[in-house]
């Protein structure tokens, strides 16, 4: 029976890692650290911190495993140094204190096409939070890169988000596997999967091998 600490709780996969999480048979206690608190549950610690100020003498940084689905969008941050500090400043913070206290294994949501070299924002960022995470020396890293997400409804408009699903949902088929839009709840069974049955260095997970994309 494991412990897992899942970075994003509140978000569109955290939520479904969360979700799937608390009724795994192979999952005794989960530790979700948010700004905003989450409903309560008898197997959840749901500790609230500041991501730019974490409590670094916490003891629940000791798990068996991290799930990170922690990320903005450079609308939400305001701007590109915003988003970095979020999606690579803050995971990496939390990366250093989980492996610090003996944590072994975490498991990124990362992106389709993370590459540190890109010359996109948005994926450079993604590919260098993966660099930086393998310096660290955990055991065991996975690094699941989804295609677009199909969250269902969000709470914000995300227009690149919305014109792709309308892509997907009409061209479906035509488009190649790799490209293909993946659920939310797929994502999150991929990682917990990834995080239950760790394996030691750097696992790729590709979107077109998360279940239900193809
Ligand atoms: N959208 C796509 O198509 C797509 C494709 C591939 C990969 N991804 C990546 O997948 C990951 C998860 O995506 P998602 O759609 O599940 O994200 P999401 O719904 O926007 O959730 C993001 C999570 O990060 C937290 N967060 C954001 N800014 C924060 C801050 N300043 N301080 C503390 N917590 C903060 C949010 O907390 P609050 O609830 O408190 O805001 C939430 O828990 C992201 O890294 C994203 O880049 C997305």
């Amino acid at each position: 029976m494991q412990t897992v600490l899942i970075l994003g709780a509140s978000g569109a996969v955290g939520q479904q890692l969360l979700a799937q999480a608390l009724i795994h048979p192979g999952v005794a206690h989960v530790v979700a650290p948010t700004r905003r608190p989450l409903p309560a549950h008898p197997l959840l610690h749901n500790p609230i911190v500041d991501f730019a100020a974490l409590p670094e003498s916490a003891t629940w940084w000791r798990a068996d495993a991290v799930l990170c689905a922690l990320g903005t969008t450079r609308k939400q941050a305001g701007s590109a140094a915003a988003f970095y500090r979020v999606d690579h400043d803050y995971v990496l913070a939390a990366a250093r204190l989980a492996h610090a206290a003996g944590t072994p294994t975490f498991v990124l949501n990362s992106s389709l096409g993370a590459d540190e070299k890109s010359y996109g924002w948005y994926l450079k960022t993604k590919g260098e939070t993966e660099r930086d995470l393998s310096a660290l020396g955990f055991a065991s890293l996975t690094w699941v890169r989804p295609s677009l997400l199909d969250a269902g409804t969000r709470a914000d408009f995300r227009l690149g988000e919305e014109v792709g699903l309308w892509l997907n949902r009409y061209l479906g088929g035509l488009l190649p596997r790799a490209w293909r839009a993946v659920a939310v709840a797929d994502v999150a069974k991929a990682m917990l999967d990834a995080a239950l049955a760790p394996v030691p260095g750097i696992r790729v997970i590709a979107s077109s091998e998360i279940a239900g994309s193809q």
